[in-house]
């Protein structure tokens, strides 16, 4: 095995002595490099929610590339970009009809941190330097989203981060709800913490609070009943700008456009990727109130935000993000999931009398299946099942003993038995 290619994410070693190559893919598979199928249990890494290799999709980039292959959007424009933001602004909440593009999660996460900052000064409350996220929380991996962001693997090689963060309590409280469906029951009160860090900081000193609607990386956290709606109520009070991180929880994957949607919970700003042009090219995009962008727009007429991409806006990923909301919405993929969320729900927790299991969560076409970990060897369990689950034909994920699964949005219902069903066998197997 060649090994230029420094791996992202992954034990670069152990991967080139026993390497899985995937080489092609259509609708709800992969092929492997030999020619085995693959059914896609996780929409590649969550986020080619309307399948592989649509036509449409293709044929966009296709047509895109051989006609402008790049254009600038610093002081230019080139007429999809605007287009694509328009159908953007179409599905969002009400409200939020100014978008951003970005090239990815990370990037639509420290995006998003920038522009709050931005905000209060623009507004004249420049003090406002504070940003909190919440532990388990996974931002991305550039230094805002990895400074905001609460699992310790990804915090700890890196130093101190960007300065004046702080974190509130994570809402994971297995005792008193493993086995939820959906939304556990018990918890609001934990959004209270941020009155803790309210009382240290003092409020006024707060810039924003970013959360993700439900918890993806960490292992599938979704919000206890009330939860979102207290944080809600709290940022409100003291000016405190709430972001939601729906880089997994936008495009369809909680049966609605978005998480807020969903939940009925609206934040100020909001990040998106990975679905937003079906995984085809990269791209992020930030969501605003349009009361935020305003504020930028009464500034000294110049250049009001001094922040961008090169990419940003990128052609081929709007002309891919155009073709994958179109086949969303002929499909009626944004809300298949609230649809399939009974079968999804009890085929998960089918899963609760299968070996080593602990826990399982589910929200919208999302699920994770927390195994014990095995004694003096975290993550061991968890791996294991992924590498047999890729044997017996299943891509699935797993964050260290959590089983993650958020299929493509087309899937069908004998295919999510399948998906269950594999995770049951290898269960059987895994020591
Ligand atoms: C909630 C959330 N935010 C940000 C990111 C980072 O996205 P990217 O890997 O595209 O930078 C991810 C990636 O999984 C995510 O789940």
């Amino acid at each position: 095995m060649q090994s230029a290619f420094w791996m992202p994410f992954t034990a670069n070693r152990q991967f080139r002595k026993a390497p899985r190559l995937l080489a092609r893919a259509e609708g709800m598979h992969y092929w492997t490099a030999e020619g085995r199928q693959v059914l896609d249990g996780v929409a590649g890494l969550w986020c080619v929610n309307a399948g592989h290799c649509r036509p449409k999709i293709v044929e966009a980039v296709k047509r895109q590339v051989a006609t402008m292959d790049f254009a600038p959007t610093f002081q230019m424009g080139h007429p999809i970009a605007f287009e694509f933001a328009e159908r953007l602004a179409r599905i969002a909440p009400q409200g939020f009809s100014r978008v951003f593009f970005t090239n990815s999660g990370s990037e639509s996460v420290d995006t998003a941190l920038k522009i709050a900052l931005a905000y209060h000064r623009a507004k004249g409350e420049g003090q406002r330097f504070r940003l909190i996220g919440r532990e388990r929380g996974y931002h991305g991996v550039n230094f805002g989203g990895t400074s905001v962001g609460g699992i310790l693997a990804n915090r700890k090689s890196f130093g101190p981060g960007v300065a004046g963060v702080d974190h509130i309590r994570h809402t994971h409280d297995p005792a008193r709800n493993a086995f939820s469906r959906g939304q556990p029951a018990h918890g609001a009160e934990f959004a209270d913490d941020l009155e803790r860090l309210c009382a240290l900081h003092d409020p006024s000193t707060i810039a924003a609070v970013i959360v993700e609607p439900v918890a993806g990386s960490a292992g599938v956290l979704v919000p206890p009943k009330g939860y979102l709606e207290r944080l809600r109520e709290i940022c409100t009070r003291h000016g405190i700008l709430l972001i939601f991180d729906e880089v997994i929880t936008g495009f369809g994957r909680l049966g609605k456009a978005f998480g807020s949607q969903h939940f009925g919970v609206m934040p100020d700003v909001f990040t998106s990727a990975k679905g937003i042009t079906n995984g085809t090219v990269p791209m992020g995009a930030v969501f605003v109130k349009d009361a935020i962008y305003d504020a930028f727009m009464q500034g000294p007429d110049g250049i009001e935000l001094f922040h961008g991409y090169t990419y940003s806006g990128h052609p081929l990923a709007c002309a891919a993000g155009i073709a994958t909301l179109d086949t969303y919405e002929e499909e009626g993929l944004l809300t298949r999931a609230a649809s399939l969320d009974r079968t999804w729900e009890d085929a998960a927790h089918a899963l609760r009398d299968a070996r080593h299991v602990i826990d399982i969560r589910n929200c919208g076409l999302v699920a994770g299946i927390e195994l014990e970990p095995r004694p003096g060897a975290p993550g061991a369990r968890g791996h294991e099942a992924f590498l047999k689950a890729f044997e017996a034909g299943v891509l699935i994920r797993a964050t260290r003993d959590i089983l993650a699964l958020s299929p493509p949005l087309i899937i069908e219902k004998a295919q999510i038995a399948r998906l269950f069903g594999c995770v049951r066998e290898v269960l059987k197997a895994v020591e």
